[in-house]
């Protein structure tokens, strides 16, 4: 058996072409979706981010209100700018990229983003409707892996998930929203302190590998026939290419495919939709839906 790769390049393509219609129409109606990005140091994977996102609005008929931060840049600074674009009616999204330098405490500065502008669904507002099962802002990537699932046709009703990773941004916001009633999943949140980990994987109908640990999830711990997210991204150097680095999931791909139903591929899996669901929450906050 062979799995069905899950190709979320298409998928995301397509929610991208909806997205750029929707944008037109409000502009029709005078609004013009702006999303400010925020980056502060020269993080190569988060300059790499940054710019496909920005490519990405450019692209759906976006505005972007770059802010580009020298790493030493201090808090109190940081807070300022985001305090002014909250302020600013122009600006409908602010996005600040994480990781931020160590002499910044990223949670303080995220909930300074006003949570109708939290296009990440990062601030504790947005976090907790996410909880308690209120609309507003969720997370790109687990909101992606999401749509994902449903596009490729994953059975979810009832059906036994594993998230392996508890991450503010990935893990924990998954788990919620497989748990949701649209979604219908039984959740079991995995992570480093888990005991035999295989145990759970081997179980799970959706295995979502989200530890940032490059073939971490081996053919052994899959189910057969099992939907498989690859929510890793991870840089292995590779002299063969021209940047030095490969991108590599979490799971050894090769020989997951023999074993799941579905699967996604890294790259061209989860990452594209990332972008995808962030365009479609600046939309909405240019909408003003979550106000
Ligand atoms: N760093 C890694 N993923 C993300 C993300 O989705 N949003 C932001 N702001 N930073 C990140």
């Amino acid at each position: 058996m062979s799995a069905r790769i899950i190709d979320g390049f298409a998928i995301a393509q397509k929610i991208r072409g909806q997205t750029a219609l929707e944008v037109s129409a409000l502009k029709e109606k005078g609004i013009h979706p702006c999303l400010a990005v925020i980056l502060v140091g020269e993080n190569p994977a988060s300059v790499s981010y940054v710019s496909a996102k920005k490519k990405a609005l450019a692209e759906a008929g976006m505005a972007d209100r770059s802010v580009n931060l020298p790493c030493g840049v201090n808090e109190a600074e940081l807070l300022g700018i985001i305090a002014d674009l909250n302020r600013d009616t122009s600006v409908h999204g602010i996005l600040v990229q994480l990781p931020l330098p160590s002499h910044i405490d990223e949670q303080k500065v995220i909930a300074a983003i006003a949570p109708e502008k939290d296009v990440d669904g990062f601030h504790p507002v947005n976090a907790g409707k996410l909880l308690i099962g209120q609309t507003g802002f969720v997370p790109c990537t687990p909101y992606g892996v999401t749509v994902l699932l449903k596009e490729a046709g994953v059975p979810t009703d009832g059906a036994y998930a594993v998230v392996v990773g508890r991450s503010n941004i990935v893990g924990k916001p998954l788990a919620l929203l497989l748990a949701r009633k649209d979604i219908n999943a039984t959740v079991t949140l995995c992570h480093t302190g888990t005991k035999n980990l295989a145990s759970f994987t081997r179980s799970a109908d959706i295995l979502v590998a989200a530890m940032g640990r490059p073939n971490s999830i081996t053919a052994d711990m899959i189910k057969p026939g099992a939907a498989v997210i690859d929510v890793g991204v991870n840089r292995i150097s590779d002299n063969t290419k021209k940047s030095g680095f490969r991108l590599t999931g979490d799971v050894d791909f090769e020989a997951a495919l023999d074993i799941a139903g579905f699967i996604t591929p890294v790259p061209k899996g989860v990452g594209p939709m990332t972008i995808a669901m962030l365009l479609r929450n600046t939309l909405h906050a240019a909408q003003g839906s979550f106000k």
